[in-house]
């Protein structure tokens, strides 16, 4: 009898119902979890992750955020890579958030339940947040843009390992065609239901291509330092810094304009 009843196509399109069947899938997934990670990226996700953590700038004592951390695997490597950061580790489901605990042998991490679309976390105090396979989770992306940006510091880095979605439609077919195949595989190996990991491709069909995330991020505000894809571009990474909002910038502009047009005109009157 599959233990997990609800289903992924009645459930991706309201931020709502999205939250209550990732909670519902990945409580029901954390254990095999590693596993799986591991053998849907044909072994190459510690290597992925090593990229991400090797890519962020240096910094001292950060405040860090790891978002949907899942068993800790970014959380440890944040840990590692700045010794004296403090790290804490969010995520939604108590399964995935035991697994952590369970792992975890660094005194500066720790680990809460939470939601990414709802940091709880004060405006501007956070130097880094990471995310692997985090955002396309999310209940509502640009509600979690808007939280990643409010809790930054400005000039913050954040930082994400997805997969990325390709703009070629026949592409992208053909990509969500095979994860969907990977998923239903092991799903049935590991779960005895085709349905819990062929979550993957479903919630991936509705995540925005690779363009269209871009923009996504650079309405949010964020500036990308730098991005990589790999594994014939299905999956990326990349690492942002919290800028002014383009609409602050324009505002910005124009207010600096209306000064230097009232300093020009002191100018002519002095
Ligand atoms: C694919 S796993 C990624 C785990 C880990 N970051 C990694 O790189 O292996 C996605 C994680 O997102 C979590 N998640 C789903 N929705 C979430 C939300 N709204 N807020 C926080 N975490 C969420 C799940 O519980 C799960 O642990």
């Amino acid at each position: 009898m599959p233990r997990l009843e609800l289903r992924a196509d009645d459930h991706l399109h309201s931020p709502e119902l999205k939250r209550e069947y990732t909670l519902a899938n990945f409580q029901e997934v954390s254990k095999s979890y590693d596993f799986l990670t591991r053998a849907l990226s044909f072994g190459r996700d510690q290597s992925w992750k090593r990229r991400l953590i090797k890519a962020l700038p240096p910094m001292t004592a950060p405040v860090c955020l790891d978002l949907a951390c899942g068993t800790g695997d970014l959380a440890f490597a944040v840990a590692d890579r700045y010794p004296d950061a403090t790290v804490v580790g969010l995520d939604l489901t108590p399964n995935m958030i035991a697994a952590a605990n369970e792992r975890n042998t660094h005194d500066n991490v720790r680990f809460e339940i939470g939601d990414m679309n709802q940091l709880g976390r004060a405006d501007n105090s956070i130097d880094l947040i990471t995310g692997g396979y985090a955002l396309r989770n999310a209940p509502s992306l640009p509600v979690a843009l808007d939280e990643i940006y409010r809790v930054l510091k400005p000039g913050g880095t954040a930082a994400f390992l997805d997969f990325s979605k390709s703009t070629n439609p026949f592409l992208q077919w053909l990509s969500l065609k095979i994860l969907y195949l990977l998923g239903a595989f092991w799903g049935l190996v590991l779960h005895r239901q085709t349905e819990i990991y062929t979550y993957i491709s479903k919630s991936l069909k509705l995540y925005p291509d690779r363009d269209s995330l871009h923009r996504s991020l650079a309405d949010a505000g964020f500036k990308v330092k730098m991005s990589e894809r790999f594994f014939i571009g299905t999956l990326e990474i990349f690492v942002l810094t919290k800028s002014p909002k383009p609409i602050e910038t324009a505002a910005t502009a124009s207010s600096d304009e209306t000064a230097s047009a009232g300093e020009a005109a002191q100018a002519v009157l002095a």
